[in-house]
């Protein structure tokens, strides 16, 4: 008999890999995957603990599942991801139904434990060590990756994928609860990480993106060989199909020349590069304890600016951390303006119990203030977005059709001619009007329009000229 399963993810793109992982590992189990908690035996959630928001749309969540296993008794709820490894028995406390809690560092037991609770061994729980529970070693082992098996299915579209290269964090921001959810910063061995290139390159996927959480700080010591990011771009640049190899996110400090002439000789590499500044005030890098002050940002941006002239640059930032001063909010303005990110994902600062902002810092920037801070900062990027995209209007880029766009997805068209989406080399979005087969192409687009997110454009088609009667392209 199949089990069918129903899978809801929230956070970061690691969580987006985790669940394909955790897919195609459950379809060997004989799963099968259906669109609504209703119509499922086997109900997963991928949590998130980032904010408290992201928690608190899981635990709603978990109360519209109940309703349903109340219609539907035999039905399994488990959570799993960094909420799970964060709140463990908690979960049990607040949803009581819930059957099992997974963390991101266990999630190769899923199978067996799901079989458990389905014959009647009661409730099950795995979570790593806490990052105080062990030796380091034991530490270390306890948050495994999980990795090989890979479900081109499960991914929005097949010819793009995302690679783990390195799990966990070390950098220990005070805000920031990720050390504790995903445990030590590991590099996975390049051994593992090429035979994967190769296996998405003979699955059809064109474009890799590198994941881990300091992605460019990635390390691997065999003997006396240390491998870092720089090495694995190059090593996978010759593998054939690739066109296109990404990597996020990137922490400042790491961003080395090494790293960005890879990126300017190694045309697969695309030129982009997230690397989060979070603030542009030296006072609240302090309190965040990121490990560089406003100017190690700026001479990295100007590094960037000599040896990358063209590439895109994005940004994350927090506002009204514990003690933000309107002047320090403001520095956050100028640094935006100075550096004209591609784009900026920008959030309010929310407490998270068990890191050293919680024990130590107050939160005591007002909602208002965030809210207003938020949308102050916003405005901003997106002003500056907005004209450089509207720079490119009239150019032709080169795009990685991904597949229908967002529009024509929500209005549901089913038929060939739709608007698709696709990607710019420096990862801007790009919208035409196209047909389906195109997914998975790279294709010459022209520009016609442009906001803050969304140029539109399109296919650029071949002029026939008339040169004495012959039509010639
Ligand atoms: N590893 C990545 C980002 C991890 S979390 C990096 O270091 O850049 C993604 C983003 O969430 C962070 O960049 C930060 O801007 C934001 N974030 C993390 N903790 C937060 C918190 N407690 N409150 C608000 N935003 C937070
Ligand atoms: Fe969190 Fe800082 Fe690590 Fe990023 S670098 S995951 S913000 S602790
Ligand atoms: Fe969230 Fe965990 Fe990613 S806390 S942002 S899902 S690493």
């Amino acid at each position: 008999m199949t089990n069918k399963l129903y899978i809801e993810t929230v956070g970061c793109q690691m969580n987006v890999l985790d669940t394909e992982m955790v897919v195609a590992d459950l379809r060997r189990h004989g799963y099968e995957v259906v669109d609504s908690a209703a119509a499922a035996d086997t109900v997963l959630y991928n949590t998130c603990s980032v904010r408290e928001h992201a928690e608190e749309k899981i635990y709603s969540a978990l109360g519209r599942v109940r309703l349903i296993k109340e219609q539907h008794p035999g039905m399994t709820i488990g959570v799993m991801g960094c909420m799970a490894q964060k709140d463990q028995q908690i979960v049990f406390d607040r949803a009581p139904y819930v059957d099992l809690v997974v963390g991101p560092g266990q999630l190769h037991q899923l199978p067996v434990l799901l079989e458990k609770v389905r014959s009647g061994e009661g409730r099950q729980m795995a979570v790593s060590l806490a990052r105080s529970d062990g030796t380091q070693d034991s530490i270390r082992r306890s948050h495994e990756t999980f990795d090989p098996l890979r479900d081109p299915t499960m991914r929005p579209t097949p010819f793009q994928a995302y690679l783990r290269i390195q799990i966990g964090c070390d950098k220990f921001c005070t805000y920031c609860i990720v050390p504790m959810t995903r445990g030590p910063e590991q590099g996975r061995s390049p051994g593992d990480i090429l035979a994967e290139a190769h296996i998405l390159a003979e699955q059809g996927c064109k474009e890799i993106t590198l994941l881990g959480q300091t992605v460019n700080s990635y390390k691997f010591v065999e003997g006396d060989k240390t491998t870092r990011l720089a090495d694995l771009l190059r090593a996978m640049h010759d593998i054939d199909g690739i066109e296109r190899l990404k990597f996020v996110t990137s922490y400042p400090k790491d961003m080395t020349d090494d790293l960005l002439e890879t990126i300017r000789d190694y045309p697969k590499c695309s030129p982009y590069l997230h690397v989060p500044a979070q603030s542009g005030h030296d006072e609240v890098l302090k309190r965040m304890k990121r490990g560089y002050t406003l100017s190690d940002y700026l001479q990295m941006m100007d590094r960037i600016e000599r040896i990358l002239p063209h590439a895109t640059v994005s940004s994350d930032f927090i506002v009204g951390f514990s003690g933000e001063t309107e002047e320090e909010f403001q520095a956050s303005v100028q640094l935006v303006e100075r550096c004209r990110f591609k784009n900026s994902f920008i959030f309010q600062y929310s407490v998270r119990p068990g890191t050293k902002a919680a024990e130590r810092l107050p939160d005591d920037v007002p909602r208002e203030v965030k809210a207003r801070r938020n949308q102050e900062l916003l405005a901003v990027t997106d002003i500056i977005a907005m004209e450089d995209q509207r720079k490119l209007i009239g150019t032709t880029v080169d795009v990685l059709v991904e597949g229908p766009s967002k529009r024509a997805v929500r209005q549901g068209v089913q038929t060939e001619l739709i608007q698709m989406l696709g990607r710019t080399h420096d990862d801007r979005i790009v919208v035409f009007d196209g047909n389906r087969r195109q997914a998975g192409q790279t294709l010459p687009i022209v520009i016609d329009d442009a906001n803050s997110h969304t140029m539109t454009g399109r296919v650029k088609t071949v002029e026939l000229v008339s040169i004495g009667g012959v039509l010639r392209s």
